[in-house]
């Protein structure tokens, strides 16, 4: 596999990981890469004739220039939006990473990017005994955490990298997403945020609800493609 991949992580589901995700994948498209995207497992979805779908999966699809089938982008996709490992034993299925793992790879043959979303934030679990965390780190890919700006951010921010650092994941960055109307004291979070975590935001997505359906982060894309970490 040719392919970087990169997951993406939040402080806490509904923090804008879809809306980075698609962002960035729009952003490696504009600086000519190849794109696949994935979201191995996603619990709230839709019945269609054609089966089980989930919203997240398909902007993912849509923002993709890699052509790919549903089942290749998001191979495990549940009906009820409750936590996976919940929706999984309910629904007598075992996620299993190495499945994801392949499928990631198999992506990966024809994309020179594969951007992945995670479920929740970094340790949601997956099964009775796997989260999100094993996951990333069975793809071996860096993390990136977008950090939802709202209350009690500092505190999740600072867990969240922990915990990525803790499982041995590399930390590719985080991005600073204003999901909801700006907070009181906003500058001074982000002043915070940026010396807590010891490194300044890839980028900064301000509160736009109509821009963000077609948002590009071409510039947080080129820096994290110009980057010589391992990954
Ligand atoms: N920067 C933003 N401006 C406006 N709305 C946003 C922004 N980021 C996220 N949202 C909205 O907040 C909600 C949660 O975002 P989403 O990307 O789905 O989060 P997650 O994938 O972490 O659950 C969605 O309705 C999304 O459209
Ligand atoms: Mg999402």
């Amino acid at each position: 596999m040719t392919a970087r991949g990169i997951f993406i992580t939040g402080t806490d589901t509904e923090v804008g990981k879809t809306v980075v995700a698609c962002a960035l994948t729009r952003g490696f498209k504009a600086l000519g890469l190849r794109v696949a995207v994935m979201k191995p497992v996603a619990a709230g979805s839709v019945r269609t004739a054609s089966g089980l779908r989930n919203a997240d999966a398909l902007a993912l699809a849509a923002a993709s220039n890699v052509p790919s089938t549903y089942e290749q982008v998001n191979p495990y996709c549940f009906e009820p939006p409750v936590s996976p490992h919940i929706a999984a034993k309910d629904a007598g299925i075992n996620v299993d990473a190495d499945i994801i793992r392949r499928g990631f790879i198999a992506l990966g043959q024809s994309a020179d990017w594969v951007v992945v979303e995670g479920a929740g934030g970094w340790l949601a679990p997956i099964s009775e005994r796997q989260t999100m965390a094993d996951l990333a780190w069975a793809l071996g890919v860096p993390a990136l955490m977008v950090v939802g700006v709202k209350l009690g951010c500092l505190n999740h921010a600072q867990l969240t990298r922990l915990a990525i650092e803790a499982r041995g994941v590399s930390f590719a960055g985080w991005i600073a997403n204003h999901a909801q109307a700006p907070m009181a004291r906003v500058e001074e979070n982000l002043a915070a945020l940026e010396r807590l975590l010891g490194e300044p935001a890839l980028a900064h997505v301000a509160y736009s609800p109509r821009e963000t359906p077609t948002l590009a982060l071409a510039e947080a894309a080129a820096r994290l493609a110009g980057s010589t970490s391992a990954f």
